[in-house]
């Protein structure tokens, strides 16, 4: 029964939790991003919600990449329930800040599993985890320049509305 249980599943049940925790914070970011892109949408701030709107789809392909993960090596995905995302915000900056917050977060989460991965000997685990982890130094990078521009343009005036023009123009491009 044991060696049956063993042929089933390819990760430990510790890697399978801690997987699954990441996806329930993917789908979390998912709902947050979807939030900010309706609050930028209803201030009329159309590009800062496309921004929102695309960074929400990714979060949610980051979530099927870990959830299918799971599956594919015999583990036991959990769809997971997503809730208290605000439907106001305080600023328009202050989405920003949010958003580096929740990557500089989602980093050190992936630091951990990569962490926990070697401690586990779970290379084949420590080796998916590679992409997330490159994928964070662009979504941290995207948010620090955004910022910048708030620090250079400032949001008096049509600053706003210059900033939210701009923001098509940063992306990271450091392949
Ligand atoms: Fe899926 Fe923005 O990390």
């Amino acid at each position: 029964m044991k060696d049956l249980l063993k042929l089933k599943t390819s990760i430990s049940e510790e890697i399978e939790s801690i997987l699954n925790e990441q996806v329930k914070i993917e789908a979390h970011a998912s709902a947050l991003y979807l939030a900010m892109s309706a609050w930028c949408d209803d201030q009329g701030l159309d590009n800062a919600a496309n921004f929102f709107a695309k960074q929400s789809d990714e979060e949610r392909t980051h979530m099927l990449k870990i959830f299918n993960y799971i599956s594919d090596r015999g583990g036991r995905a959990i769809s997971p329930e997503v809730t208290n995302i605000p439907v106001d915000f305080d600023s328009f900056r202050g989405l920003f800040e949010t958003t580096l917050e929740q990557e500089m977060f989602v980093t050190e989460q992936f630091n951990k599993i990569a962490d926990k991965c070697m401690r586990a000997k779970d290379f084949v685990t420590f080796n998916f985890l590679q992409w997330f982890l490159e994928e964070q130094v662009e979504e941290e990078y995207v948010a620090r320049r955004i910022l910048e521009m708030f620090d250079v343009i400032g949001e008096e005036g049509t600053g706003r509305w210059e900033i939210d023009r701009n923001l098509v123009k940063v992306s990271y491009d450091h392949e």
